[in-house]
């Protein structure tokens, strides 16, 4: 079965699927996107994610393009041809197509690009064994908080992870905090037991798992403080782990080369993983 994306209101082969060379996010990166996870065929915390995307949407001044209950009905479909019962869908909107100039065009049509996939399994293994941390400068501009699809600072900094053996790299602001991963959340558990994870600001993207997990931790009693911490801090930690639509909630075993804890995923990162994988495939992550 062939794949098929949607591109500005048509559902095209996902080979022949293109958008013009000048749409304002192929060459200013001007535009938003949200990747949302389907399981069991729903969208999970659908909601937060069209929330973000609107808000998004406002602080770059893009248009919204549809109404969210016509974009629910487009990723519907999307995911119907694509028979996605299990896996992303990846939705990009952007100031649409001009003659390249800096400001803004007097008018322009927000561009809509959406595609699906199926689930890549994550092999067992990784949740049990964790996953490599780099820490790098955090070198990014002061509105992390939209999810712009200007990811160049990003991509560089999950290359450098990647090269290193690592699977993701965190990014470390000024002060010597951790500000989040390339594409993920970052949180430790302290040695007496409580949960830390940055509060959200411009400094990062307000994860919607990050979000989801918050809420399961404090309604299952475990401790939990949003504030920063050090990469010290960190390394030091009974337990260090990372959130993503899809990563959900990783086990962090090693940060620099410095084991963390027994160098297996910890009970506190396990717990909040069933927690989180229990809501996404059950009713709850309709919310
Ligand atoms: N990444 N921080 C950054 C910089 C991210 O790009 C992401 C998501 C997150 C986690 O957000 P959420 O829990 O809403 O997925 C945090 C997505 C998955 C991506 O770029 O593919």
């Amino acid at each position: 079965m062939s794949r098929i994306a949607y591109v500005n209101g048509r559902y095209v082969p996902h080979r022949e699927a293109a958008v013009h060379i000048e749409d304002r996010g192929y060459q200013f990166a001007d535009g938003v996107y949200e990747v949302i996870a389907v399981q069991g065929g729903r969208l999970v915390d659908e909601e937060a994610h069209l929330r973000r995307l609107e808000r998004s949407l406002g602080e770059l001044e893009i248009a919204s393009p549809m109404t969210p209950a016509a974009l629910k009905s487009v990723m519907r479909e999307v995911l119907r041809r694509n028979r996605v019962h299990h896996g992303s869908i990846y939705l990009q909107m952007t100031r649409g197509v001009a003659p390249r100039d800096h400001a803004f065009p007097a008018a322009s049509v927000t561009a809509l690009v959406m595609t699906a996939k199926r689930l890549r399994v994550q092999a067992p293994e990784t949740a049990e064994d964790g996953v490599r941390v780099l820490t790098l400068p955090d070198n990014r501009w002061g509105r992390c908080d939209i999810k712009s699809i200007s990811l160049l600072p990003n991509i560089l900094a999950k290359q450098r992870a990647r090269a290193a053996g690592a699977y993701e790299a965190w990014f470390v602001d000024r002060a010597g905090h951790v500000t989040e991963g390339s594409s993920t959340n970052a949180w430790i558990v302290t040695r007496d037991g409580k949960l830390v994870t940055r509060s959200a600001s411009h400094a990062i993207l307000n994860g919607v798992t990050r979000q989801s997990a918050i809420r399961l931790a404090k309604a299952s009693g475990l401790a939990l403080e949003e504030r920063p911490f050090s990469v010290p801090e960190a390394k030091a930690a009974r337990e260090a782990f990372i959130t993503s639509t899809t990563s959900h909630v990783l086990a962090v075993t090693e940060i620099d080369g410095t084991v963390i804890g027994n160098g297996k995923a910890g009970t506190f990162a396990g717990k909040l993983r069933k927690l989180y994988l229990d809501y996404a495939g059950g009713s709850g992550a309709r919310a």
